[in-house]
């Protein structure tokens, strides 16, 4: 349902002129309801990767697909509406600090122009699912990073999405609060049936949480590992490295 066919993003390169591929043509499908890692290291493309699937970064070629929609040829308006059913989760959370949890978990749906009535109760479901029901009036300045990041999650589910793109959720996260959080993704994913496609660094994250995983480097895709039980099987030596640094 997530459909990736050859897109390329070139940026400026870093020194000197001319330009570099930070992906080169990828292809790529992820199921519905499959949760899909990219690993890879910094700089592999992983994030760039990401934000193409909602068009946060617009290729250079190529074609992007949801549910068989190809999203170069919305209009403004129909990409907007597309985007309401693909929530995003950030590594550094980017909650409003000026907003209370609730209220965080509210903003998307005052920009969708739902009723005031209709916000209340999902927020309330919403909160309920990330297990923050108790601090809905609470400030972000007053939750730890792993509660944080479950009002993130929480504000991503709100408008009912389809897919959630998550950028390395557990990146600012020691290991413990790390589980709470994928054990969060997990628990959506098999309630909601809630596409997750999620980037990463740590093999473990993939291990805990993945069904397949791509793995990046320098701009492409150089393997797809499938994820048995906790076990991954690969005869790929990039994605070996990673396992033995796991
Ligand atoms: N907006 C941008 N402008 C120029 N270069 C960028 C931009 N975003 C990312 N890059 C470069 O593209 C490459 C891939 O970046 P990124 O997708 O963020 O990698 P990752 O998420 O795997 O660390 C890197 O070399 C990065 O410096
Ligand atoms: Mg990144």
């Amino acid at each position: 349902m997530i459909e990736l066919e050859s897109v390329r993003k070139r940026y400026p390169a870093p020194q000197g002129s001319g330009w570099f591929d930070a992906v080169h043509p990828t292809s790529l499908r992820i199921a519905q309801g499959e949760i899909f890692g990219l690993i890879g290291q910094s700089g592999a493309g992983k994030s760039t990767l990401l934000r193409l699937i909602n068009l946060l970064e617009r290729p250079d070629a190529g074609q992007v697909r949801i549910d068989g929609q190809d999203l170069m040829q919305l209009d403004a308006r129909s990409l907007r509406q597309m985007r309401q059913k693909i929530g995003m989760v950030f590594q550094q959370f980017n909650l409003m600090a000026n907003r209370t949890v609730a209220g965080n978990v509210a903003f998307p749906l005052e920009i969708a122009g739902w009723s005031a009535e209709r916000i209340r109760a999902r927020v309330d479901e919403c909160l309920e699912i990330v297990g923050l029901t108790e601090r809905a009036r609470h400030y972000p300045a007053q939750l730890s990073g792993g509660q944080k990041q479950r009002v993130g999650i929480a504000r991503a589910l709100a408008p009912h999405p389809s897919v959630i793109l998550a950028d390395e959720p557990t990146s600012a996260l020691d290991p413990q609060t790390t589980q709470s959080v994928l054990d969060c993704l997990k628990d959506i994913n098999q309630r909601f049936g809630v596409t997750i496609v999620i980037v990463t660094h740590e093999m473990q994250v993939v291990r805990a949480l993945c069904q397949r995983a791509a793995v990046l480097s320098a701009g492409r895709i150089v393997d797809v590992v499938e994820v048995q039980g906790s076990d991954i099987t690969t005869h790929h030596a990039q994605t070996r490295a990673l396992l033995e640094e796991a």
